[in-house]
């Protein structure tokens, strides 16, 4: 159910927003690594990897999609770390039921789907995954990898690191990006020491930056500031100006918004659903009130408090992480970062 204000933003952003309806399945949270920025709990039971459960997330979504008027859903599904070496082929064989399910019900809603699968790659046993994305791209719909990357926060050994490695050279023709989260501590680091892996991952794949989204724990540690995160985009456009959305934002005059909460629903390992804001937050840990559903009210907070509605990037900027934005505790410039990072990039 539309609110007043959730009418608003879309009439506001109605030319800046995906086309393409994104699901995000968090199926269980049980994790072979630690990144100290993951909110997740990683020694989580296996218990919501079962059939039954995955089911039951599916049929969350099917709620949401008959009420949906977009058309191209993307499926992204994820753990926790989704294909551990210790599950057995049975747990394979649930994740294509899944997906099947899934298919099924776009085309009883007249939907497209196609299927993303996130993943750290820490895995040996790779062809099982090759089978279950070739598997589904010949029965349900386009079926690819997302991977991810951190400068400190992984908790990897040597032995880890290079897992990774060969199964980028293994599965790089199905990895469609790779996403690296800019929290406080990852953008010192970047900024401080080249890292050879990611300038070797920056050669391979495509990368894609994302912003922190602030967890109930950890918030005030990984944040960053406005200045940090100017200092990110800064460096980016200087060093890598391949990397999303650098790239995009300074080649092209339009540009969507960042934030895909707008046209998306994230189902959470205990079948929670919401927008984006999804974490047991204190109510007190933000400017705006809590709503698990919608992130119109923050996001025209933010748009009112930048004056976006005037400014001359407003076609290009994909805008901030509202969340990030909201957050109480934010330190905050007196005036748009992200205007001043384009002033410069753009006009020296
Ligand atoms: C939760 S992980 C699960 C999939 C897989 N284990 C992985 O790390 O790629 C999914 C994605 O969320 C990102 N992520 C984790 N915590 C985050 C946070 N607080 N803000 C933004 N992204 C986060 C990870 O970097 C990863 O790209
Ligand atoms: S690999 Fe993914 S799920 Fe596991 S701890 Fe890291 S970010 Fe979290
Ligand atoms: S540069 Fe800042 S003020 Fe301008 S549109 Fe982007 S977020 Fe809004």
């Amino acid at each position: 159910m539309l609110t007043q204000k959730d009418r608003i933003l879309a009439h506001l952003l109605k030319e800046k927003e995906y086309d393409l309806v994104e699901v995000e399945m968090q199926l269980f949270e049980n994790c072979n690594l630690r990144c100290a920025f993951c909110s997740q709990d990683h020694r989580a039971s296996l218990e919501q990897a079962s059939l039954k459960s995955l089911m039951n997330k599916a049929d969350l979504v099917k709620d949401y999609m008959r009420d949906h008027p977009g058309k191209d859903f993307k499926f992204n599904l994820m753990g926790g770390e989704i294909f551990q070496d210790h599950f057995s082929d049975e747990h394979f064989e649930n994740l294509f039921a899944l997906a099947r399910r899934l298919r099924e019900d776009c085309d009883a809603h007249g939907k497209t789907a196609r299927f993303m699968f996130t993943t750290n790659l820490i895995f040996e046993k790779y062809g099982r995954v090759e089978s279950l994305l070739d598997r589904i791209s010949a029965e349900l719909g386009p079926a690819q990898l997302a991977t991810s990357f951190d400068f400190v926060g992984r908790n990897w050994n040597a032995q880890q690191r290079e897992l990774f490695k060969a199964n980028v050279e293994r599965l790089r023709e199905r990895i469609r990006l790779v996403g690296v989260v800019l929290h406080r501590l990852s953008i010192d680091k970047m900024i401080e020491q080249r890292d050879s892996l990611f300038d070797w991952l920056y050669q391979r794949v495509p990368v894609v930056f994302e912003y922190y989204i602030p967890d109930l724990k950890q918030q005030d540690l990984f944040s960053p500031s406005d200045e940090d995160n100017l200092r990110a985009w800064k460096f980016l456009a200087k060093n890598y100006p391949n990397v999303e959305p650098i790239r995009r934002w300074l080649n092209q005059e339009f540009n969507e918004v960042k934030c895909c909460s707008l046209n998306r629903l994230t189902v959470l390992a205990n079948d929670t659903i919401s927008s984006c804001r999804y974490f047991p937050y204190r109510p007190s840990d933000f400017k705006t009130p809590l709503d698990r559903f919608s992130i119109s009210e923050m996001a025209l907070k933010f748009i009112d408090e930048q004056g976006c509605l005037s400014c001359s990037h407003f076609n290009r900027c994909g805008l901030h992480c509202f969340v990030q934005a909201d957050r109480a505790r934010r330190e905050q410039k007196a005036s748009c970062f992200i205007k001043e990072f384009f002033d410069e990039a753009l006009h020296g």
